[in-house]
């Protein structure tokens, strides 16, 4: 299963990576949890103290490694380089371990004069579609805010992408701007989490605006995960058992398939 998890920003995006990452190590699966965000925070969802994120290195900053890979020297435009490198070991050599999961940190990839074809770029999405997972592992990817990273096409290679929506007119617009360019990058399977909803009201809302989502679950607003914010500890440990159910509920309908 390969999932991306996308929306606009602060809608909880980097807490539903984070929360299907840790149930899913729960279950014994293997994880390779990916922050494609170039203002990585998903190391901080995940629980991970401040000074164990400090050792780990983007990938986007590995220059040695993009260089070795792409045959391409890093910032330097209009060089031929392999579309096709090498990725296997990157999750294994150059990830953070912990409990049951990889976690890689892709970094900010410099796109001046460089779009989709730099080789910071090609590493990063061989790093997605070319990543053979065994059946009974994971990769979950926390995208950067909005739409840019469909333009760059970072996700493709996912199984389904899973857009947090909450209950507001620009975190809807913004979704329907992901459902328009995920399709036109062939990105066909869609699914949504309703995130921070604190009425039926609210669930309303989301379900008329974007009726052709499959809603995965409805999250409820709740100061637990402003507070485990604040104590720099994973939300898992601190929201109640009956939201932590509701997360386990969105995973198994990943499993299953439930996406359009
Ligand atoms: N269901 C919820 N109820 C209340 N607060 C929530 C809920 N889900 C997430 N939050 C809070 O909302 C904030 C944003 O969450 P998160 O960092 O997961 O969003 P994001 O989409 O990854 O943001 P960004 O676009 O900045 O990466 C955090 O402070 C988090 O604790
Ligand atoms: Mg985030």
């Amino acid at each position: 299963m390969k999932i991306a998890i996308t929306g606009k920003g602060g809608v909880g995006k980097s807490t539903l990576a984070a929360m299907l990452t840790l149930l899913l190590t729960r279950d014994e699966r293997r994880v390779l949890a990916i922050d494609a965000d170039p203002d990585a925070n998903l190391a901080g969802s995940l629980g991970i103290p401040p000074e164990e994120q400090a050792m780990i290195i983007p990938i986007a900053e590995q220059t040695r490694l993009i260089e070795e890979r792409t045959g391409a020297q890093v910032k330097r435009y209009g060089q031929m380089f392999s579309l096709n490198p090498t990725v296997a070991d990157i999750a294994g050599s150059y990830g953070f371990n912990r409990d049951g999961y990889t976690l890689l940190i892709l970094g900010a990839v410099d796109q001046g004069g460089g779009g989709c074809a730099c080789p910071e770029g090609v590493l990063i999405r061989a790093l997605v579609s070319d990543c053979i997972l065994h059946k009974s592992e994971a990769l979950i990817m926390d995208m950067e805010a909005g739409v840019e990273h469909l333009g760059r096409a970072t996700a493709r290679g996912v199984d389904a992408m899973v857009i947090v929506v909450e209950p507001g007119r620009r975190s809807v617009d913004c979704a329907k701007r992901i459902v328009r360019m995920a399709h036109e990058i062939g990105l066909g399977k869609l699914a949504m989490v309703a995130n921070k909803v604190a009425s039926p009201e609210d669930e309303a809302f989301i379900k008329e605006q974007l009726p052709e989502l499959p809603l995965l679950g409805c999250i409820p607003f709740h100061d637990a995960f402003g507070e485990a914010d604040r104590q720099g500890v994973a939300p898992i440990d601190l929201v109640p058992e009956t939201i932590v159910d509701e997360y386990r509920s969105i995973l198994s309908k990943l499993e299953e398939g439930v996406v359009l």
